[in-house]
């Protein structure tokens, strides 16, 4: 066996690593958003349920998979998968792996660098005395939206990025321990503090009738989260919202667990490791993330505008206004607290997308970490740069909806094939999961990996492949069944893929390119950037077949 050269400082560190992965910006931004679109409570229970038969198990999978991978030194997904699945094309299955992590950061990045700034104009002021209208329309000016242009150029914004992507490609090259578990043990406690600072704000905002008291009390957008309806449970749309949600929260079908996982120690527990790292997050986003942006949103402009209006970009175009309602000191403070708690929930997860690749050309190519750091900065500033410039063309909807979504759910699938279907897996994997495990694992659970996680996933795979029109799945099947075929709902896969809701799609229109035109190009950039991690891994696979090293 290989020795593998870093490893985690401590146990607290680790956990805290795993958990900064999973607490992110879908957390504060995203969960609240899906769960006012999916019905509040009628979002809940299927995301609960999705959490304890999707996410859990595959949550003990990854840990189990990346640790039993980093026995033989591999810290990257497509050798710990060829390795594991004992066929030589499941490691072209692990360049998932790498690529997800890279598409995703360059828009998360981003996204990451709009909190850093905005906590700086927090402290600066910048929102003091503007009005709702002002404070949207700053933000349209800072991230150059609503121009109506093609190009998107923010000045102001790149800078931003700038210094956040430096940043963490430095934190990066300072390697686990020194870098990526440092941060985490100052960030996570800092977002919990400001986390639990807000959102005891949030809901003990009582309703008042002077000019800036809540309309609302902060219970009422808690109530409207927190009132399960049982009937959610028949509705494939909401069981879709949810699922999502529990991957990307979690970050599971990613690639970013099994690479950190692939430096725990060989007799290192991972059982509970994994489960306080899950849990943790779910804390920060059931708990945290529901009693922040919703109760205040709701308290202060009412449910119907809040159901009307919820967006990830509500986070920055409504929070620094209502924040205001609490006077000049305590709006500074609470969008230091906010911003500052988006930026390290953002950060601790960028930092992970950076580990698979600098694991990949470290084993592989033998690049020192300063060199495989920088590496990915520059990789993320090229693949960013679109995203930032056809912002509103769609190339972050598009990097979001192939790596930051459909792709987990395939990966997650292939890897839950190759831990429970590939002959004696599920044996080796089980022992995997309980070897210097400090708690006893659920035997229920073995039952749940080889039947019920992946009967799942195969549900969410068809599912978003065939989505019918409006989540309708009654409607369609009636549909079906009267001749009229299916009806594909935009977002589905198949019509994404191929632009069946397009109603024009040429690439140019009289000489101009067209939105189509723009959106095709970001495709073929992120296919580029698989092949060329496909490429990457075939090569290495040729060298280690030279050095008998070969899975
Ligand atoms: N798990 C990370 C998040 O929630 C990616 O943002």
């Amino acid at each position: 066996m290989a020795e593998t050269k870093e490893s985690w400082g401590s146990r607290v560190g680790l956990i805290l690593a795993m958990a900064g992965n999973a607490v992110g910006l879908g957390n504060f931004l995203r969960f609240p958003v899906q769960a006012v679109q999916n019905g509040g409570g009628a979002f809940i229970i299927p995301y609960l349920v999705s959490f304890l038969v999707m996410g859990i198990p595959m949550l003990w999978i990854e840990w189990a998979i990346g640790r039993y991978g980093g026995k033989f030194g591999d810290h990257s997904t497509p050798f710990v998968l060829g390795r594991m699945g004992k066929a030589n094309f499941w490691k072209y299955f692990g360049v998932f792996g790498i690529w997800t992590n890279l598409a995703v950061a360059s828009y998360y990045c981003y996204l990451e660098s709009w909190t850093l700034a905005y906590t700086w104009f927090s402290i600066d002021g910048t929102f003091v005395g503007k009005s709702l209208e002002d404070v949207s329309a700053f933000f349209n000016s800072y991230t150059d939206l609503g121009t109506g242009g093609i190009i998107n150029f923010p000045k102001v914004a790149i800078i931003f990025f700038l210094i956040t992507l430096i940043l963490n490609t430095y934190i990066l090259s300072r390697g686990l321990d020194k870098g990526v578990e440092l941060a985490s043990k100052i960030g996570m406690p800092l977002l919990i503090l400001f986390g639990v600072f807000l959102a005891i704000k949030g809901v003990t905002m009582v309703a008042g009738t002077e000019p800036h008291s809540p309309k609302f009390d902060g219970s009422v957008g808690l109530d409207f989260l927190w009132s399960p309806q049982f009937d959610s449970l028949k509705n494939p749309k909401v069981w879709m919202a949810a699922a999502g949600q529990i991957f990307f929260t979690l970050s599971v079908g990613m690639g970013t667990i099994q690479c950190y996982a692939s430096y725990v120690k060989p007799k290192q527990d991972i059982a509970l490791n994994a489960m306080s790292a899950g849990w943790m997050n779910e804390f920060v986003e059931v708990v945290l993330g529901s009693a922040i942006v919703i109760p205040i949103a709701v308290g202060y402009m009412g449910l119907d505008w809040v159901k009307a209006n919820a967006g990830f970009m509500m986070g920055f175009k409504t929070m620094p206004f209502l924040f205001q309602q609490w006077g000049t000191a305590l709006s500074v403070l609470a969008g230091i607290c906010w911003f500052g708690l988006l930026f390290f929930a953002g950060i601790t997860s960028s930092l992970a997308m950076g580990t698979p690749w600098m694991g990949f050309i470290q084993d592989e190519f033998k690049w020192s970490r300063n060199k495989s750091a920088i590496s990915f900065g520059v990789i993320i500033f090229v693949l960013a740069l679109p995203c930032i410039l056809f912002f509103e063309k769609g190339v972050f909807d598009e990097f979001d909806y192939w790596a930051g979504t459909f792709s987990l759910v395939v990966f997650a699938l292939a890897e839950v094939i190759i831990f429970a279907w590939v002959k004696n897996n599920l044996k080796l994997g089980w022992d995997e999961i309980n070897e210097g495990s400090d708690m006893k694992v659920p035997h229920i659970y073995k039952f749940i990996i080889r039947f019920v996680t992946p009967a799942f996933l195969i549900f969410v795979f068809f599912g978003s492949m065939i989505n019918p029109l409006g989540g309708d799945w009654l409607g369609a099947l009636s549909s079906l069944f009267s001749g009229n075929g299916w009806p594909l709902d935009k977002g589905s896969v198949i019509s994404q893929m191929f632009h069946l809701h397009v109603a024009d799609t040429r690439w140019f229109i009289d000489g101009r390119i067209t939105d189509l035109f723009i959106t095709d190009m970001s495709r073929f950039l992120l296919i580029l950037v698989f092949a060329g991690i496909g490429y990457l891994v075939y090569i290495a696979g040729k060298r280690r077949k030279r050095e008998g090293n070969y899975v």
